[in-house]
């Protein structure tokens, strides 16, 4: 696991172009033969039957060892667009190394055939950092997921969950490139096949024959295409995997609930959330505006990464819905101490230019004299829009006025226990209800929070963060947040901490003091002991999940845990890599 600076650091191809095609310097191998697409198509689409599978599959899963330029993924894209019936395509790949944008336009000038889907590419497919990168194309119903690193620390860092239909294997010549054919890739292969799942290359290379064979793959050895004698294809014969709808019970409807009641119904499984309140989201996520928190350390600790990994993802998960409760801004840190001028200096260092603006010039924070760093990604929220949206799904049933007692485990399901002594029965159960999670969890505790809004200026363009956040008007008045409380008896405003946010606004923006007119909304953060979200296996039963203690970055985190704990259901791949998963495992239990 290597920390969030090198995270942001991306190592580029050495190419040289010839007949148009690049040729990879450091591999000292070709990517792509001149009929590239036609290659694709009998090496790996073809023997793969993807274009079959794309009209009967729901849920594809295909994986794949070589990124490269995306051509495979692309030319998969195309085919399943041509025939899906509304399904979810998932695509994963691997790659130590991404051509940039301008490489991939560059090479795309060769294949007028993916002209139509280069614009939809281009705009989701950013940003990028090594690790776990999850994009959406939601015109195309397709998510693909990238490790960028090596291919031997995607091995240790991916979970084991996932199994593929489908894996592409295209590493460069086997010869010349041992690594991508080594046994712990093929056993990683093998890891995430099931009875059926099928494989192709375009290489016949015996050594990869057999090592198939070995594992499990029965093995044919096919015509290869134009210049190659042969290449190899294949199907797995072991361990068959359930693809069955299952019944899945949500507890609460805040984000972590409404997240993880979306990648469920994506991934066609039947989904009961139950709400105690009278209205969705009634809880933190029930705030009238909320600004996404980018901030981490460029260290290796667990919050850091995953402070830094769910930002991205958030960003790039709330752009793709469709619903216009995202506003897509940037964000602004003033380096108004110490400690943020040092942090801004080493975010200058990496020298991101597409993550971070450091001068504004175009004066696009909306301040005159704005001195820190601008985040190019994220923005601000409308939270219950955006809920309403995840939960918009014909497999989810929202169950208002429920409030969730308990549960008792049977031998093949879960039953659910309300106040009104009714009870019914699911497959799995995910505990999502916020403050009412530390019945469950002794690791967790309860703080008040309290926003106000009033009128400071309507030049603020972006959530301006400096001790404590200010956001672009909303109905003429300025949401501030938020205060911290850890004893407290009940949620009435405290209008002495109110004030306070207001006149340290007041002071940065130089407003001349008024008497306000200003709304206001107190509510819960649950929070664990190290800071860390809680999201996985309760007690390590394989039907029953935990999420929450979310704190203040319920905006940030909610998308990505939703995805994680889906993923460990779905038998989908993990947008988080194993070690933090790790350190986010549910552990001292009431
Ligand atoms: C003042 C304040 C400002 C904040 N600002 C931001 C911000 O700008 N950005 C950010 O990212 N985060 C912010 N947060 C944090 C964020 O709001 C939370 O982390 C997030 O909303 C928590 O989501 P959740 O789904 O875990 O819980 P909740 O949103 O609390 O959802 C839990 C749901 O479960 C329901 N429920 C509870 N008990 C039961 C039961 N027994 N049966 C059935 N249902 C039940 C509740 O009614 C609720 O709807 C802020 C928090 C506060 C308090
Ligand atoms: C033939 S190219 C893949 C082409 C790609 N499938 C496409 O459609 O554009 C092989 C890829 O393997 C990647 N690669 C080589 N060695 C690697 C390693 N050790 N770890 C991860 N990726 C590696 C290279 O960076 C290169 O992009």
């Amino acid at each position: 696991m290597s920390d969030a600076f090198k995270k942001l650091t991306l190592e580029s191809h050495q190419l040289k172009w010839k007949n148009e095609l690049p040729f990879s310097l450091d591999a000292n191998d070709i990517f792509f033969q001149d009929e590239a697409l036609n290659e694709i198509e009998h090496v790996f689409i073809k023997p793969n039957k993807i274009k079959h599978r794309s009209s009967v599959e729901k849920n594809l899963i295909i994986g794949e060892i070589g990124f490269g330029f995306g051509l495979n993924f692309l030319s998969t894209c195309q085919t399943w667009i041509q025939n899906s019936n509304e399904g979810l395509l998932t695509y994963f790949s691997v790659d130590h190394k991404i051509a940039s944008h301008d490489e991939i336009k560059k090479l795309f000038k060769k294949f007028n055939e993916l002209t139509d889907l280069e614009i939809t590419f281009f705009d989701c497919f950013e940003p990028i950092h090594q690790g776990i990168n999850k994009f959406f194309f939601p015109q195309w119903n397709v998510e693909l997921i990238i490790y960028v690193g090596d291919v031997l620390d995607a091995i240790s860092d991916l979970d084991n969950n996932f199994k593929a239909d489908a894996w592409y294997l295209d590493g460069f010549d086997p010869k010349l490139n041992n690594v991508m054919w080594s046994d712990p890739v093929l056993d990683f292969i093998q890891m995430h096949s099931y009875k059926n799942t099928t494989i192709s290359t375009f290489t016949a290379a015996g050594f990869v024959r057999r090592g198939l064979t070995q594992r499990g793959f029965e093995v044919e050895r096919k015509k290869g295409f134009k210049f190659k004698r042969h290449h190899i294809t294949g199907r797995y014969s072991k361990l068959s995997k359930e693809k069955n709808p299952k019944k899945i019970a949500i507890i609460g409807s805040g984000i972590a609930g409404c997240s993880t009641a979306y990648h469920l119904a994506k991934n066609g499984h039947i989904v009961d959330i139950f709400e105690i309140e009278s209205e969705i989201s009634s809880g933190a996520s029930g705030n009238p505006l909320a600004a996404l928190y980018p901030r981490f350390n460029l260290n290796n600790e667990p919050i850091n990464l995953l402070n830094f990994l769910s930002f991205y993802y958030a960003d790039r998960f709330y752009k793709s819905l469709d619903c216009d409760g995202y506003f897509v801004t940037g964000i602004g840190f003033k380096a108004s101490d110490e400690r943020t001028e040092s942090w801004v200096k080493k975010l200058k260092a990496l020298n991101r230019k597409d993550l971070f603006s450091f001068s504004d010039n175009q004066n696009k924070s909306g301040l005159k004299d704005f001195k820190g760093v601008i985040f190019n990604h994220g923005g601000y929220l409308d939270p219950k829009k955006i809920n309403q949206s995840l939960i918009c799904n014909e497999n989810i049933k929202i169950h208002l006025c429920h409030e969730f007692k308990n549960f008792e485990i049977g031998s093949s399901d879960i039953t659910l226990r309300f106040d009104d002594s009714n009870q019914c029965t699911y497959d799995y159960l995910v505990l999502a209800h916020g403050s009412g999670l530390i019945n469950f969890s002794s690791d967790l505790s309860l703080s008040k929070g309290q926003l106000v809004a009033t009128k400071i200026s309507d030049s603020i363009k972006m959530p301006i963060n400096s001790s404590g956040y200010i956001l672009p008007a909303k109905d003429g008045l300025n949401w501030i947040g938020a205060s911290y409380d850890n004893q407290f008896e009940n949620l009435d405003v405290d209008k002495d901490k109110l004030k306070k946010m207001i006149a340290f606004q007041e002071d940065q923006y130089e407003v001349k003091k008024k008497l306000h007119q200003y709304k206001s909304r107190a509510q819960i953060r649950t929070v664990s002991k190290d800071k860390l979200p809680i999201a996985g296996k309760y007690k390590q039963n394989e039907k029953i999940f935990m999420l929450g203690g979310l704190g203040s970055r319920g905006f940030c985190y909610g998308p990505i845990l939703g995805d994680h704990v889906a993923s460990i259901i779905n038998e989908s791949a993990s947008p988080l890599e194993k070690n933090i998963a790790q350190s986010l495992l549910p552990k001292n239990f009431k």
